[in-house]
């Protein structure tokens, strides 16, 4: 019991001795009789006890009950009930406390979940985000931040912004969002073992008064967009650079004919023959480059036919014979079952004709290139097999790449233009497909391609 709550009870205790007092004082002016005397001052020792036992059980101890459970309260365990036989105005206290409590529990758990829920977001955002004071103290830092950085949480909290990161312009962009208060955008770069891009923008947040109370950092991985610029800026260059050479050589050809006047008749065929030959190139990059462009395209759909497996092959086949009759190279077809499947004849028909092309191609006199297609559980197996020069280990992933030669001068001899197996991948990829490539130098070079049925 405290003794807030005892102190109106002990005064109405001495009140109580008191009147016994004054009563037995008063009493023995009108009694001697002892016995009479102890009576009644007995009686109304217990009359006032019971009276007292009543107003301690009715007021006091519910008041003293309250006060406990409304100190649970203030110190935020909003589950403290209050529990106690009371009637009247004291039953109607005590019910209210109980629902205060259950409206603070409520609110507590809404808080919570709330909470939970920002933290939640914070931390799972694919951007680093941090929460600077207005004094430069740094306040929250999530998972996406600490990873860009590869430091801990405990490196930042509650240190000043500028003695913990390291980036130069991060600091500027936060200085100039106090400077005048408002979102300041700008970009850094990282040098880890793959350079990383990032845009960090800069917001101010404000009190309800509109006083800046702080910054919101945030740095957005822009390192695959990047990385697209990278590759138009290149493809743009490599186009060019292969539109260049035949220009130039027809350009080069047709001004000597045109200062001979053509009196030498051989000479003017062979210049002939090579304008020829270098228009015919160009044609096949701009052809190659359309094919490109329409397989990129988003809303390029393939047109979905039963194909043949048997038909396809006796399509392909008569033009690469020829091709590979001429380099003396012996084409093996190994093709025993028939299948039907699913797929765009003209892709398949140039997928074939590439791979088979690039065979015979980089095989040298002599070798041999075998195309066989079989019917596995899911999908359809494809297989150019060549006994050419190979492609080293480190230019395979490579290969696939617009433009991409292994060997400048001899793909160009060949008429080659880079494009053929960028070519392929697309149409296998829009197929659902993939393709698979081991090759060992000087050995030969076998692509696997998997369409699925
Ligand atoms: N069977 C192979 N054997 C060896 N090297 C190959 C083979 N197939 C492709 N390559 C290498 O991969 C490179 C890319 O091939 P791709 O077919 O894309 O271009 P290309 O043959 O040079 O030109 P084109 O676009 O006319 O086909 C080739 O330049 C060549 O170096
Ligand atoms: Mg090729």
């Amino acid at each position: 019991m405290k003794f807030t709550t005892i102190k109106p009870f002990l005064n109405l205790v001495i009140i109580v001795m008191i009147t016994l007092i004054v009563t037995g004082i008063v009493l023995s002016q009108f009694t001697n009789n002892l016995f009479v005397l102890l009576l009644v001052l007995l009686t109304e020792f217990v009359v006032f006890m019971s009276l007292l036992h009543y107003i301690y059980d009715k007021y006091i101890k519910p008041i003293e009950k309250a006060t406990v459970t409304l100190d649970e309260l203030v110190k935020g365990n909003f589950r403290a009930r209050m529990h106690h036989p009371v009637s009247g105005s004291m039953a109607s206290l005590l019910m209210k406390i109980n629902s205060l409590a259950r409206s603070l529990s409520e609110i507590s758990i809404h808080e919570k979940i709330v909470a939970e829920q920002l933290t939640t977001v914070i931390e799972n955002i694919q951007s680093g985000l941090v929460l600077i004071d207005e004094k430069g103290y740094i306040h929250l830092v999530n998972k996406k931040f600490l990873s860009i950085f590869g430091k801990l949480e405990k490196d930042y909290i509650g240190y000043l912004y500028y003695d913990v990161m390291e980036q130069e312009k991060l600091h500027k962009t936060i200085q100039q969002t106090f400077l005048y208060e408002e979102n300041v955008k700008d970009f850094v770069t990282l040098d880890a073992e793959v350079k990383q891009y990032f845009e960090i923008v800069s917001a101010p947040i404000f009190d309800e008064r509109n006083i800046i109370k702080g910054v919101v950092l945030v740095l957005y991985d822009i390192s695959d967009l990047k990385q697209l610029e990278v590759m138009r800026k290149d493809f743009v260059a490599n186009v060019s650079h292969e539109l260049k050479t035949p220009i130039t050589s027809i350009r080069g050809f047709s001004e000597t004919l045109l200062d001979d006047d053509l009196k030498d008749k051989e000479i003017a065929r062979q210049f002939l023959g090579i304008i020829n030959e270098e228009s015919r190139r160009l044609q096949s990059l701009i052809q190659d480059l359309l094919t490109l462009s329409k397989l990129e395209n988003e809303d390029s759909k393939l047109e979905l036919t039963l194909v043949n497996t048997r038909k396809l092959i006796d399509d392909v086949i008569p033009v690469l014979k020829q091709q590979a009759d001429q380099k003396g190279i012996q084409l093996i077809i190994d093709n025993d079952s028939e299948i039907d499947f699913l797929a765009d004849l003209n892709g398949i028909k140039q997928v074939m004709i590439n791979l088979v092309a690039n065979a015979i191609n980089y095989t040298p006199k002599d070798g041999r290139v075998t195309l066989n297609v079989k019917e596995e559980q899911d999908f359809i197996h494809l297989c150019v097999k060549d006994t050419g020069i190979g492609i080293p280990k480190e230019e395979l992933p490579r290969i696939f790449e617009r433009f991409y030669r292994v060997d400048k001068a001899r793909s160009r001899n060949t008429g080659g233009t880079g494009l053929g197996l960028a070519i392929v991948k697309h149409i296998v990829e829009l197929h659902k497909g993939m393709i698979e490539v081991e090759s060992e130098l000087n050995t030969g070079t076998t692509f696997h391609l998997y369409f699925p049925k």
